[in-house]
This record gives structure tokens, C-alpha cells and sequence, in this order.
């Protein structure tokens, strides 16, 4: 990483300026925007719009959750399950062969809420 930009997934255009990466990885970020599934998928959208063409996106979602704690601070989680995330992708212009979704199951311990 050369440089650290602060970006709002929630305008169209996330980073101010535009953008385009062969490689975007998101860890429980988009997800854990809003409980709203419109929102999470406008912020999807939005993410998607720095990817470049044929780019790749390394993303990972709580699944099946409404919120997300780290510590004593807890984050919103839009509840998504599998076929929501496959089907934001696809609506999103990914080829079909192209998505390869995989689920983790948290440990018994892990469950927050
Ligand atoms: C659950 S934390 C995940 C942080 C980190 N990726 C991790 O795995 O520990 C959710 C993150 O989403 C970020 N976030 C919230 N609203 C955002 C927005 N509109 N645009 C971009 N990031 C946002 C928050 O700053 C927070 O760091």
C-alpha cells in the first residue's frame, strides 16, 4: 500500500476524484454500512465503480446478522445471505463463472448478537 485515501461508499463517486484498481478488497466494510439492504447495495454500486475492467474484488460479508461487534462498539449488518451477495454481484455486471462465493461458519464463541 503506497497511500491511504479516506473514501464514502454512499456517493457515487467514493474516492472525490476518478479511479480505476485492477485489485479492491473490502473486509465486513460494505456490509456493515447500514442495516439497509438498499444501501448496502447502493454502497456495493458504488465500490464497484473503482473497480477497472476484468478487476478482481475480494470481499467479505457477515451473513444472516444485524449487527456486527468489535469490542464495545457495534456496527450495523444488512442481514445478507448468500443469493443477495451472488445476486448483487451478478447485477452488477460480474460474469457468472467469474463469482465464487464461499461461507464460514463463526465459531459458537464468536456469535455476537
Ligand atoms: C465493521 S468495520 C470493519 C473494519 C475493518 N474492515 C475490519 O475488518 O476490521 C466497518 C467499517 O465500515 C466503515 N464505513 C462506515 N460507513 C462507511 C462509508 N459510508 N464509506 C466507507 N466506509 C464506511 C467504518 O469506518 C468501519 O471501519
Amino acid at each position: 500500500m503506497s497511500k491511504s485515501i479516506r473514501c464514502d461508499l454512499g456517493r457515487t463517486n467514493p474516492l472525490g476524484m476518478r479511479a480505476y484498481y485492477p485489485l479492491i478488497t473490502s473486509f465486513l466494510c460494505v456490509d456493515s454500512i447500514s442495516t439497509s439492504k438498499k444501501i448496502w447495495h447502493t454502497c456495493m454500486r458504488n465500490l464497484f465503480d473503482v473497480a477497472a475492467p476484468e478487476g478482481t474484488l475480494i470481499l467479505t460479508s457477515l451473513g444472516d446478522s444485524g449487527s456486527y461487534h468489535v469490542g464495545a462498539k457495534c456496527f450495523p449488518s444488512a442481514n445478507l445471505d448468500r443469493d443477495e451477495l451472488y445476486h448483487s454481484l451478478l447485477s452488477l455486471g460480474f460474469k457468472k463463472e467469474s463469482i465464487f462465493v464461499s461461507i464460514a461458519p463463526l465459531e459458537e464463541e464468536e456469535h455476537t448478537s
